[in-house]
Parts: C-alpha cells; sequence; structure tokens
C-alpha cells in the first residue's frame, strides 16, 4: 500500500476523533437529515476544493463538480443535482465558481486534441465564440485568459437561469439567487463576479419559458 494511501485512511481515524472530541453528536446529527442553503458548481481541479475555501462544514454546501464548473443544459448529472438542490433541499443560493489557472479553460483557448475531453472542451469554445470579439482584443496573454475564466462562470450562471428548474422555481416565488465567482489559485481568494439574475426577465426573450 502507497504511503499516500495509507495516510489518507489514517486522516479519516484522526478527523472522526477530532469532530468527536468538539462535539459528540457530530455524526448522529449530520445522520438525520441535510439542509444546505448553498449548491456549488465548481472545477474539478484538486486545488479548489469547495467546502474549505468556504469554511463550509459538513451539512452547509450541496456540492457539484465537473471540468471547468460548466452548466451543459442537456447534462442529466447537472440537471439532476440542480433540480434536487432547488426542488428539494430548496437551497437559498447557487454559486458558480471558476478559478484562474483553470485547465479546461485553458485547453478551450488552444487547438490541441486531448482525448475524448475535446468534446467536454467544445462547450466552453461555445463561450469562447460567443465572446470572440472582445477576447481576442486583449493582447496580454494571461490578461486574456484571465478574462476568459471570469466570462465562463459568468455565462455559466445565465446558462441556469435558462434552466427550466430555476425558471419554474422563480416563477413561484422562491427565493434563490444565483451568482458567479472567480477563484484565485495563488491568493485563496474569491472575488463576486456581480452577476445577479433574480428573474427571467432578465433573460434574452429566446430562453425565457412561460409555465
Ligand atoms: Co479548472
Amino acid at each position: 500500500m502507497s504511503d499516500f494511501y495509507k495516510k489518507i485512511l489514517d486522516n479519516n481515524k484522526e478527523w472522526v476523533q477530532n469532530a468527536l472530541a468538539k462535539d459528540p453528536n457530530f455524526f448522529a446529527d449530520l445522520a438525520k437529515g441535510q439542509t444546505p442553503p448553498l449548491l456549488w458548481i465548481g472545477c474539478s481541479d484538486s486545488r479548489v476544493p469547495a467546502n474549505e475555501i468556504i469554511g463550509a462544514k459538513p451539512g452547509e454546501v450541496f456540492v457539484h463538480r465537473n471540468i471547468a464548473n460548466m452548466v451543459v443544459h442537456s447534462d442529466m448529472n447537472m440537471l439532476s443535482v440542480l433540480d434536487y438542490a432547488v426542488n428539494i433541499l430548496k437551497v437559498k443560493h447557487v454559486i458558480v465558481c471558476g478559478h484562474y489557472g483553470c485547465g479546461g479553460v485553458k485547453a478551450a483557448m488552444g487547438n490541441q486534441s486531448i482525448g475524448i475531453i475535446d468534446n467536454w472542451i467544445r462547450h466552453i469554445k461555445d463561450v469562447y465564440r460567443l465572446h470572440n470579439a472582445y477576447l481576442d482584443s486583449i493582447e496580454d496573454e494571461t490578461e486574456r485568459f484571465n478574462t476568459f475564466v471570469e466570462i465562463n462562470a459568468k455565462e455559466q450562471v445565465f446558462d441556469l437561469s435558462k434552466t427550466s428548474i430555476v425558471q419554474a422555481a422563480w416563477k413561484n416565488g422562491q427565493e434563490l439567487s444565483i451568482h458567479g465567482w472567480v477563484y484565485g489559485l495563488n491568493s485563496g481568494f474569491v472575488t463576486d463576479l456581480g452577476v445577479n439574475i433574480s428573474s427571467n426577465k432578465d433573460l434574452d426573450e429566446v430562453f425565457q419559458l412561460q409555465f
């Protein structure tokens, strides 16, 4: 058994002991159910651990992660997570959190084939196509990359608000805010990108659903 593998099993025992030392009912209480106020949609990147960077305890955040924090409207995995979070858990907030240095976004800026993932990266390329005039006008490559990361996270906020799930929740008067964030790998800080959509009236008419 590798050292790392053995270490994580030991870590788990230690974590349980520490949690129980602080609160003997910690796991017994968690086992009763969950009512997290937040759904987190983030990147699979190992450097962006959802709970840790926002100081959320177990039970406080429902998490969905994929490469480049994408909201692909035919992705049954994302739709199932979103539906459960919004309609059963009744989360109050959804955060789409992109991050600087995202490998998926970087790949979408280039043309190198990587494998099957090329077909996932295509969704990010669609975002590039939507904003290519602006992005191509940014001469500095790092700045263009950072801007693309931000634009991609914002676009996923719009894509969330276009889903039937979110539009129906708003229609029913449910309290639900969607936020776009970007995380700095080299600073640890998150930045709120300031996209605030709280009704389907803010959407392009093409995407507005009537119920
Ligand atoms: Co990433």
